[in-house]
């Protein structure tokens, strides 16, 4: 190359600034933008390259202005050169051959609770405010827990294997979240107001109205004083608050740990009374079993039942579910059909 002039210099270094930036426009690979760094910069011919080895020739002054120039172009181009292999990087990546770009996005998905768990979160809430806690129990009990402390004579049919599933000799997956009244007992002393929601087991046939595994939900109240005016008005108001406003009923029944017991009837969502089949002709839905928690319990569990009286209730809320939705088979709730889940999602 011959002597420049330091204008002619600054002309044709200036220049590859601009050149650069044209040709990197056109890269479409990281191999092209290296092809561009060697023709510019490379070491034995670039372009640019060859435009330091003049710099020497001029003196003074000159030298310095053109050894500016020529850093900052050079610093130009390595700029660009840098930016051009991320931009790349990224468009590389969505441009793969084998992703089809015009196809149409896959639809949101949108999870929801399940509608057992939104009633069972309903119910708990509805406790809470009046001052009610949660408590849970282990699914794994014994026999003690399960039946025995809770007033089950050792014969009682619910004991036998064909009802309950028996994990050892002494070891059932509990039949009822009863057991955790007997825990919470033992954890007292009264003043005791617990909500218990969990999973029970039974050897049921999996049909149109069992499930072998279902959602139970435990109420235990245990104070000094404590009535059958407590449990019907408690009830009472949680129906109300549940299910809006709605007539309830509370029949006489029988169970092992209550005396005396009832079982709480709420008028059929689905005729409001008038009959149908859902509610076989009756106009009235049983939605939980209640009663006085029976002396031999509370003695048990090591409470004072001179001292102490209270009320409990179990009720399940996937029967409740179906009634809210209006669905006639339990079974739906387990399928994990999307569709149907999808139309009771919150
Ligand atoms: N444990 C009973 C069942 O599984 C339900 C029940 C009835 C619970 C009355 C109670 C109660 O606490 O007082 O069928």
């Amino acid at each position: 190359m011959n002597e420049l002039t330091l204008q002619a210099f600054e002309h044709f270094v200036g220049r590859f600034g601009t050149e650069v930036d044209t040709r990197l426009r056109e890269a479409r690979t990281a191999e092209d933008v290296e092809a561009i760094r060697v023709e510019y910069l490379g070491r034995a011919n670039g372009k640019l390259t060859d435009y330091q080895k003049q710099i020497p020739t001029f003196s003074g002054e000159e030298r310095k202005l053109a050894g500016q120039q020529f850093n900052a172009v050079k610093k130009l181009i390595e700029g660009r050169l840098a930016e051009t292999l991320t931009e790349l990087s990224r468009v590389t990546r969505l441009s793969v051959p084998d992703v089809d770009l015009t196809m149409p996005s896959r639809s949101q998905f949108r999870g929801a609770e399940h509608p057992v768990t939104v009633v069972i979160e309903e119910i708990v809430e509805i406790f809470r405010e009046i001052g009610f806690t949660v408590a849970t129990g282990p699914e794994a009990e014994t026999e003690w827990y399960n039946f025995t402390a809770l007033n089950f004579p050792p014969d009682h049919p619910a004991m036998d294997m064909h009802d309950t599933m028996y994990l050892a000799e002494d070891v059932v997956l509990r039949t009822h979240t009863s057991p955790v009244q007997i825990r919470s007992l033992q954890a007292g002393p009264p003043p005791i107001r617990v909500v218990i929601p969990g999973n029970v087991y039974r050897l049921d046939p999996f049909d149109a109205s069992h499930a072998p595994m279902f959602a139970q939900i435990e109420g235990l109240a245990v104070d000094e004083g404590i009535s059958f005016v407590d449990l019907k008005a408690t009830l009472t108001h949680f129906a109300t608050r549940f299910f809006g406003a709605t007539r309830t009923r509370f029949r006489p029944s029988y169970f092992p740990f209550t005396e005396p017991s009832a079982e709480m009837d709420v008028e059929c969502r689905l005729c409001k009374g008038s009959g149908c089949p859902a509610c076989k002709g009756t106009g009235w839905m049983e939605i939980l079993g209640s009663g006085m928690v029976h002396p031999n319990v509370l003695d048990a569990a090591g409470v004072d039942s001179e001292k102490y009286t209270g009320w409990a209730f179990g009720m399940g809320p996937a029967r409740i579910a179906l009634q809210r939705y209006g669905i006639p088979d339990i079974r739906v709730l387990y399928d994990s059909e999307m569709r149907f889940l999808g139309q009771v999602a919150r």
